[in-house]
């Protein structure tokens, strides 16, 4: 990974957050109407902080991704609860970098799209590998 063109296509969503998980969201539903119910409970405000909380910590790790396999692995099984199921991942991802790449603009290239597509598959095996623990103790 090049962790230089991650951490320098971060920045330049950064500064735009809010807008940023304001277009996830509306893109995810649309992408995908069949995960909107799993948010039907969800006081979204918090969420989008939360997320892009999230967020934040993985740019800040991005050189040390190790430190933060276990918690990405706790994250993932929480998820068991909140009904997030292995195939919903590579939605979300999808539609999570394109969502950077418009709030970033004419500056995104497509390199950062690639960077962001390997990072992404690490952050969701680690929250999948969590997920199966979770539901291999529950069985
Ligand atoms: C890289 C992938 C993902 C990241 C970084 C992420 C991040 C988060 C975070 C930080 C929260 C706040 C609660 C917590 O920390 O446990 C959360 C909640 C939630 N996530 Fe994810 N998530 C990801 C993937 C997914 C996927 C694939 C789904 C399924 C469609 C999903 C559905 C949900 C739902 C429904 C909640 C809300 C739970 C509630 O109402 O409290 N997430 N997510």
């Amino acid at each position: 990974m090049d962790l230089n063109a991650l951490e320098t296509s971060f920045d330049l969503v950064a500064p735009k957050g809010d807008e940023l998980m304001e277009i996830f969201y509306a893109d995810l539903f649309a992408a995908a109407p069949a995960v909107q119910p799993l948010f039907a409970g969800t006081d979204m405000q918090r969420q989008r902080s939360m997320l892009l909380a999230a967020l934040g910590l993985l740019r800040r790790s991005l050189r040390n991704l190790d430190a933060i396999l276990p918690a990405l692995q706790q994250m993932g099984a929480r998820h068991v609860a909140y009904g997030a199921m292995p195939e919903h991942y590579p939605v979300v991802g999808q539609v999570l970098i394109g969502a950077m790449a418009k709030v970033a603009g004419p500056e995104w290239r497509p390199q950062y799209t690639a960077q962001w597509q390997s990072a992404f598959a690490i952050v969701a095996g680690a929250m999948i590998e969590g997920a199966d623990a979770e539901l291999t103790i529950a069985a």
